[in-house]
């Protein structure tokens, strides 16, 4: 058979958005893991090859997020085709960037156009999640979604999934800042309360909802005031040692506000020019060198266009 192959991007994303636990996330311009699959005729889902990970993802086709992904597809369409998949992580493993979204995405992605099967994104969205599932222990869609969809977005509700495509600022700009600390989103799900009190419920329901006013309208003062988490940051701070001289460090280097990029370890600020998220990185880059810590910085508006391929 003429072997047919094709390679994507899928892009990183920054999810939970302050007061948006498992209901908001955004897509990034960078960083995003590249994927390539390949027919092959043993009828089987390999991994041929995996870079980027230091050795640390599992080459077993049932242990890998890209891998559970593609087969999950593959069997609710029964399709016996053997597929090759190379994956290219761009990101750290653990980033709180949505890494493991990013393969799964890429996968189901990937797959989809090398078979001609022509499934709509939200199709593909089932298959994308089972592939996260593996690497958080739950199915939330607030990284998979706006990596698969692109944009900023808001899951309304997981049953059925209901997704909701929000408006954001053009001038609106990203600073992430990803600190070499490795922090496992199902461990950082552990260590978050299951009860909260009717005081944080409120406040909760509060900043989300003027969190999407800010962003709808525009209204910078109102994104920054409303980027205020009761439900994980309390908790999750302490993961990070300089997480409060952080975020002051950003309020003082012209940050709209900051806050932890889904489970962490990395930070994301909002600014509203690139002149300042580049500024954003520098500075707060330098100030994690200064405590100790490896670290890596991206600047990006939100992606609205999601995966793509490359080759
Ligand atoms: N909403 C999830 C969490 C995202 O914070 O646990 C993890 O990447």
């Amino acid at each position: 058979m003429n072997r047919k192959s094709i390679k994507v991007f899928a892009p990183a994303s920054v999810s939970n958005v302050g007061p948006g636990f498992d209901i908001m996330g955004f897509a990034l311009d960078e960083p995003g893991d590249e994927v390539v699959v390949s027919t092959n005729d043993s009828g089987k889902i390999v991994i041929t090859d995996i870079t980027g990970d230091n050795g640390k993802l599992s080459r077993e086709t049932e242990n890998n997020t890209a891998t559970v992904a593609i087969k999950a597809l593959c069997d609710e369409m029964k399709i016996k085709q053997g597929i090759d998949v190379a994956i290219h992580k761009k990101m750290g493993i653990g980033s709180g960037l949505g890494s493991s979204a990013a393969s799964a995405v890429a996968g189901v992605f990937a797959v989809n156009i090398l078979l001609d099967l022509n499934l709509s994104a939200e199709k593909l969205l089932p298959f994308a999640l089972a592939g996260e599932a593996l690497a958080s222990g739950a199915i939330h869609a607030d990284n998979v979604a706006p990596s698969l969809f692109g944009g900023f977005l808001l899951i309304r509700d997981y049953d059925p999934v209901d997704i909701i495509r929000i408006p954001v600022p053009e001038k609106l700009h990203c600073t992430i800042i990803y600190p070499d600390i490795e922090i496992k989103t199902s461990e950082a799900r552990q260590i978050l309360p299951t009860t909260f009190t009717m005081k944080d419920v409120i406040a909760q329901s509060g900043n989300a909802a003027a969190l999407i006013a800010g962003l709808s309208s525009g209204n910078s003062d109102l994104i920054g005031r409303s980027l205020v988490d009761r439900v994980a940051e309390p908790y999750r701070a302490g993961l990070l040692p300089f997480y409060d001289k952080l975020k002051k460090k950003a309020a003082s280097a012209g940050a709209i506000n900051c806050n932890i990029s889904g489970s962490g370890p990395s930070l994301f600020c909002f600014s509203n020019s690139r002149k300042k998220a580049e500024k954003l990185a520098s500075v707060l880059g330098e100030f994690v060198d200064e405590q100790g810590y490896g670290v890596q910085t991206y600047v990006s508006k939100i992606n609205n266009l999601g995966p793509k391929v490359i080759e």
